[in-house]
């Protein structure tokens, strides 16, 4: 299991990050929020084009945007990884998965509480990762919503039926007491957990368990 971690909500994102860079973390989770897909909205690309000046950790970015597909030429300049969107959104998925692969990046769909798991299925053999979120959308510091787990497991089924190796990311919720559930998940995405305690590399090992 990797953890990417997420700096959502944090006083200082240049002191987060160089925080961040010196623990053994795998990625580093960029959530993007234009004010339209969400309420909420967070720093603009010229802000955050300087994410790689404070870590050297590859890049999971999380758009919740609206209209995500004229932001990955920008992304691409990034130590990008993973570039995510979600399903309801102005642009047509494949253009998204056509344009991230093209720059060599991964691309992920982000599949909402309320949306139905099967609604991924037909994009699995075209896709690297589902993240799948255990709260909505918006806010760091939620509660874990439980009926994500059963969500995991259909969807781990369906991955094994259709033969194909996407991985699987769980983001929005994760703590010290509940990742016990998440150990054959591939990625998990831990905001609040890490970037709220004093020591972040104890709480990484704790959450590796
Ligand atoms: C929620 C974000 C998450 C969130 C994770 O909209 O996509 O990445 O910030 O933070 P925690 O771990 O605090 O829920
Ligand atoms: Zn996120």
């Amino acid at each position: 299991m990797k953890i990417s971690a997420s700096f959502l909500g944090v006083p200082n994102i240049a002191s987060t990050l160089r925080r961040l860079n010196v623990t053994d973390v795998d990625y580093i989770h960029v959530d993007v929020m234009d004010g339209k897909y969400v309420k909420n909205k967070t720093l603009p690309f010229s802000e955050y084009s300087t994410i790689p000046n404070y870590t050297r950790k590859r890049l999971d970015v999380h758009l919740m945007v609206k209209s995500p597909l004229k932001m990955i030429d920008d992304y691409a300049n990034l130590n990008v990884e993973f570039i995510s969107v979600h399903l309801d959104i102005n642009d047509k998925i494949e253009k998204i998965i056509e344009r991230c692969h093209l720059y060599g990046m991964k691309v992920g769909i982000a599949i909402n509480p309320k949306d139905d798991i099967t609604k991924v299925y037909p994009y699995l053999s075209k896709i690297d990762l589902v993240l799948v979120m255990s709260v909505e959308p918006g806010l760091p510091g939620q509660e874990f919503i439980k009926s994500t787990l059963s969500k995991i497991n259909m969807l781990k089924e369906e991955i094994k039926k259709q033969g194909v190796k996407t991985l699987i990311s769980v983001d929005g919720g994760v703590t010290l007491d509940n990742v016990k559930y998440l150990r054959d998940v591939d990625i998990i995405v831990s905001g609040s957990t890490i970037t709220k305690s004093p020591d972040f590399q104890d709480t990484i090992t704790k959450l590796r368990g």
